[in-house]
């Protein structure tokens, strides 16, 4: 999906962020600038600015800052691209896609393209069904029974497929889209054993639309009328190119500035859920579509809200069963709140029963934090059994231990301890425990992973480019060698010498091998006197064994003759030829095999600290050096195998 760079500098040039802005939110001339409510946080009074003449906003408030491109990302919760073609949308410039891209990207965008236009057919078509004799009378009636609006309707593309075997079939092929594209949008089916057999995926079901972020149809949820206990009460869209349900989150288009504005997002389970909210009067409101939720689907949320409202139908078996949800919400670093309904009530037809205004007080009376919801939830179970109360103190401590900030994990350890009549103290050794075992696994998932990266970063270069895999050693004498042979050279148009540029280089590292040391030491001493002639002969300025190491190092290359200053330009041409290139790959190879020296130390300070049982905090910054060691040393990776490759 890549757009030209020609269609990107139109944009740029086109988009004018006081028109950008005004498009949210209402904009006053106050000086120089115009003032707003920040769109982004929640204010009274303006803090939010917009510079007509440097077109840029910028938030004094939560410091939110950009062009209008940014303005766009932030606001929509895209991507650049997609923020592009929003803006092209707006200023009706034509989207030209980038020529340089391969034929495979080609056909796969080409594909889907494809799929999103055979998608929006679809739900124009399901839509248009609404219209028609059987539309009326089956599937709009059963929404009027669910007390939906043409409104409500309209906002959600709902729709209605009607009942036989090939009618969308039809009308898609008469609308030239290829069955292959059908198929493969999930819109059709081929019979099992027949594939010559094609039929309707959705049939005599009301269709629910499901939209991407930014508001394009890409899957449905189609709802059986019948009691018929032999069909399933939904029929789903399987996964496609552009429909992956663990990213989705059903209603985010319709609720995604809503959430932003209330800084709150109502996680409940179905599309009748989220549609009977709005009907009430809440637009901050997801489904997760009867799966469980996922990690995609939490950093869709966090686009838009740190702070989660989890809606719970009044079963408390059912509760139970995917409460497991909560812990990955903390995990994320969202805040959790919970509200769960009365028996046999879940919130479409609580809301349908009890009206907007009294629905909504019911939300704000009765959200607990997540702490005392679970605690609640159990209340029951252990206050008869104090076995069952052990557990269920793991249990709350384990959700605890899930939170990434540590301020916020001491407040839920005050607030479990009074609610569960325990010391803090027993808490937080449980915690600490708790912490380290978790702690533990998650840092063998984040080895693993970094380990299978770079397993992936050195395949890159061939075998004989991987020879530099070597001994730290090796890297550090071709360092060393790169001085003794070319120190005085300059490597650019500034006149930094080989020398200059090596020593900076290395500056905080410390050469492994003890010989190697020792003269890097004497370069260094040679170099700070700014010995211009020594340099140039470096042999000159060493004596006895000081000598024979230079000689050692140097030696490889310069075998022929012992008049090396003469011989060495012709034996290692394409060495001197690119001298600042080749300095910056040895660099490379020295710093990637130094710093996996450094994760080893790492990772043995980490194992003897969890051995003695440090504080989980201690261990958390011996982590944290190694993930960030661990991050360079990709980054170098990967840097080296453009460089070599
Ligand atoms: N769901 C699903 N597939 C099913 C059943 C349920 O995908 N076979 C999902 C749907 O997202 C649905 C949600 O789970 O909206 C909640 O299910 P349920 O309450 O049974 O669906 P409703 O349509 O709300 O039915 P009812 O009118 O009985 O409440
Ligand atoms: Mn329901």
């Amino acid at each position: 999906m890549s757009i030209s760079k020609l269609t990107t500098d139109k944009v740029k040039e086109r988009a004018d962020i006081v028109e950008v802005v005004g498009d949210y939110v209402p904009l006053k001339k106050k000086g120089q600038n115009m003032w707003a409510c920040c769109p982004f946080h929640g204010e009274k009074s303006p803090s939010f600015s917009v510079s007509p003449s440097k077109q840029i906003y910028k938030c004094f408030g939560c410091s939110k800052a950009g062009d209008p491109i940014q303005f766009i990302m932030d606001i929509e919760g895209v991507g650049f691209q997609e923020a592009i073609r929003h803006l092209a949308g707006k200023y009706g410039i034509e989207v030209e896609e980038d020529e340089t891209r391969t034929p495979e990207q080609n056909l796969e965008q080409n594909e889907r393209e494809s799929l999103f236009i055979a998608l929006n057919f679809a739900k124009d078509f399901f839509v248009k069904n609404l219209k028609t004799e059987e539309g009326r009378s089956i599937g709009l009636s059963y929404f009027k029974e669910r007390g939906f609006t043409p409104q409500i309707i309209e906002k959600f593309d709902l729709g209605y497929a009607l009942d036989g075997w090939d009618h969308f079939l039809k009308a898609a092929k008469a609308a030239g889209f290829e069955e292959d594209i059908l198929l493969k949008a999930g819109l059709i089916l081929q019979r099992e054993g027949d594939a010559s057999r094609i039929y309707d995926r959705f049939r005599g079901r009301v269709t629910f639309a499901i939209h991407n972020v930014s508001g394009k149809p890409i899957g449905f949820g189609a709802r059986i009328l019948t009691k018929d206990k032999n069909q399933p009460k939904y029929i789903n869209s399987p996964e496609t190119p552009i429909y992956h349900k663990g990213d989705v989150l059903y209603g985010i288009f319709q609720a995604k500035k809503a959430i932003r504005d209330l800084d709150n997002c109502y996680l409940v389970e179905g599309y009748t859920d989220v549609v009977s909210l709005h009907l009430s009067g809440i637009e901050n409101v997801v489904a997760s579509s009867g799966t469980s939720l996922t990690e995609g689907q939490i950093k869709l949320i966090k686009r838009f809200t740190n702070q989660v409202t989890v809606l719970y139908d009044g079963d408390s078996a059912g509760i139970k069963a995917s409460i497991r949800g909560i812990d990955l919400l903390l995990e994320g670093g969202l805040n959790v709140k919970a509200v769960v309904f009365p028996d046999g009530e879940d919130p479409d037809s609580y809301s349908r029963k009890v009206g907007s205004q009294a629905f909504q007080d019911y939300l704000k009376e009765n959200q607990r934090d997540f702490i005392g919801f679970k605690i609640g939830l159990y209340q029951d179970e252990f206050a008869k059994d104090p076995i069952r109360k052990a557990e269920v103190i793991r249990e709350i401590v384990q959700s605890i231990g899930k939170i990434p900030d540590a301020i916020v994990r001491s407040v839920y350890v005050k607030e479990a301890s009074g609610l569960l009549q325990i010391e803090e103290e027993i808490i937080h050794t449980e915690l600490n425990k708790s912490l380290i075992k978790s702690n533990k696994e998650h840092f063998q998932k984040v080895k693993d992973e970094a380990e299978a990266e770079l397993a992936l970063q050195e395949l890159v270069p061939t075998d004989s480019q991987l020879s530099f895999l070597g001994k730290l050693s090796i890297h550090e004498r071709e360092i060393l060698k790169l001085i003794a042979l070319y120190a005085g050279e300059s490597l650019d148009d500034e006149g930094k010498t080989v020398i200059e540029y090596l020593l900076e280089e290395t500056l905080e590292t410390k050469f492994q091998t003890a010989n190697y040391e020792k003269l890097y030491g004497l370069f260094k001493g040679l170099n700070s006197k700014g010995n211009e002639g020594g340099l140039r002969n470096l042999l000159e300025n060493f004596s006895g064994e000081n000598k024979t190491m230079v000689i050692d190092i140097v030696h490889q290359r310069w075998e022929v003759s012992p008049h090396w200053t003469g011989k060495h330009g012709i034996i290692i041409t394409t060495e001197k030829d690119d001298l600042s290139g080749n300095s910056y790959r040895a660099l490379l190879r020295f710093k990637k095999r130094y710093l996996e020296k450094l994760m080893d130390e790492a990772t043995q300070n980490i194992k003897a600290a969890v051995a003695k049982n440090e504080d989980f905090e201690q261990i958390l910054v011996l982590q944290n050096i190694f993930l960030e060691v661990k991050k360079v040393q990709i980054l170098l990776s990967k840097e080296l195998g453009i460089v070599i490759g």
